[in-house]
């Protein structure tokens, strides 16, 4: 297992995961070679992964078992959705349902134009006309799956025609010439998403639970043992101060209706709160025990006085998951993790994660570290001391198993 995995030919771009953007997923490939062969030599009945993001995983051990029973969390809607599609794929309509959509677009008689908080600062009026027609369109389409995917082929689309930086997955506005200069050939792209992209959504499962809810909930509530894999990339910190999942997914969930998603309610509040609500972005007292404080420490004690506190804040949380990951999984622990910078240091993430496993019975049985290739979020993410200051740029698939 796991013995070449840098998989530098692997292009997204072919396959079902390429057709949506999602920060920081996993190399698919690389989850179904591990997945594959923990399947075929053990009795393995369910999956879980929970941090499912866009549903890389889940969607692979789909691919592998269509029996498997398959379990994913996730806080942010957006990832909820992108995955629900993915298993649940299109119906066997979905031609039907394209010319439906098309005719509705150019057709689109008189429709409501999408209002949300400062939507003027994100897209061109032009292009909030043009959504607005889209979105009247896709509400037309009847049968749930294929209207669902109809919004996820919206996402990449939602994000070229608006005026927010594509180098960063933050939103950061672009300068005003080049918001001038952007054509708007959305519907033509749009249809084009949907045309190259619908075969790859024929396959899918009904044996699947998807949580939209904070983990650290979730995990409190379900008994133990009851996942024979559990698989998974965790944040590497704080979303805020590493990848902005939330903020990143802000323009589409303003866009795409409200039925469509599983909403607790606060989601849409402002641009933030699903980052801030996300694992180390509330402020909670802090509980380590003597040994999560051990294993940090060596950490803490060189940087900052101000960054230790969102440091331990993290891994307040980060240890109460990864608690909550032992108690649910029966047998097999895998994780894709990177080891982020604070002040210089860097927080050997992988190490701490390994040394939590291993003190409660989950022995490493592999280890595999590989390059990370076209990295949105950049290699030099800051300056201290006016010197940059390098940011992650390998990525480390750990696999423990219970001791018998
Ligand atoms: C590294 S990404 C997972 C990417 C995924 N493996 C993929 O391939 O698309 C981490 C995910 O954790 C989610 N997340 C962060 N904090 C969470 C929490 N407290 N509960 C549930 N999900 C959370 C984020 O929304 C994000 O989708």
């Amino acid at each position: 297992m796991l013995e070449n995995i840098e998989y530098s030919d692997y292009k997204k771009r072919e396959d079902i995961h390429g057709t949506v953007l999602y920060p920081a997923v996993m190399i698919a490939p690389i989850q179904n070679e591990v997945l594959t062969e923990l399947i075929q030599k053990n009795k393995i009945t369910s999956v879980f992964d929970p941090f499912h993001g866009s549903g890389t995983a889940l969607y692979e051990a789909m691919e592998i078992d269509s029996n498997l029973h398959l379990v994913g969390c996730d806080i942010n809607p957006l990832a909820n959705l992108i995955t629900r599609v993915k298993l649940d794929g299109v119906s066997k309509n979905i031609k039907d349902s394209l010319t439906l959509l098309i005719k509705h677009i150019n057709n689109p008689g008189v429709v409501e134009t999408i209002k949300f908080p400062n939507i003027e600062k994100w897209f061109r009026k032009d292009i909030i006309e043009t959504l607005s027609i889209i979105k009247a369109a896709i509400l037309q389409i009847e049968n749930d799956n294929d209207r669902r995917f109809f919004w996820i082929m919206l996402c990449d689309c939602i994000r070229k025609y608006s005026n927010t930086r594509s180098s960063t997955y933050k939103l950061h506005k672009k300068e005003s010439e080049k918001i001038e200069r952007i054509e708007n050939n959305l519907i033509k792209d749009y249809i084009k998403a949907i045309e190259q992209n619908f075969k790859k959504y024929e396959k899918c499962t009904e044996n699947y639970i998807l949580y939209k809810r904070d983990v650290l909930g979730l995990l409190k509530e379900l008994p133990s043992r009851i996942f024979d894999i559990s698989i998974s990339s965790p944040p590497y910190g704080d979303n805020a101060t590493t990848v902005p999942y939330g903020q990143f997914s802000m323009l589409d969930l303003y866009i795409i209706d409200k039925r469509d998603l599983e909403l607790e309610g606060w989601e849409l509040d402002n641009y933030s709160i699903i980052d801030r609500m996300s694992l180390g972005g509330n402020k909670k007292e802090t509980k380590l025990g003597e040994f999560e404080k051990g294993l940090i420490k060596p950490y803490l004690d060189k940087i900052s006085i101000e960054k230790q506190e969102k440091v331990i804040r993290f891994f307040n949380d980060y240890f109460v998951w990864l608690e909550g990951l032992c108690k649910v999984t029966d047998k097999f622990i895998v994780l894709t993790l990177g080891n982020r910078t604070v002040d210089r240091i860097k927080i050997n993430l992988t190490e701490i994660t390994q040394k939590y496993l291993e003190s409660r019975e989950f022995k490493n049985i592999e280890f595999a570290e590989r390059e990370i290739p076209n990295k949105r979020t950049p290699k030099v993410t800051s300056m201290v001391d006016l010197k940059p200051v390098d940011s992650m740029t390998k990525e480390y698939i750990i696999v423990h198993e219970r001791r018998k």
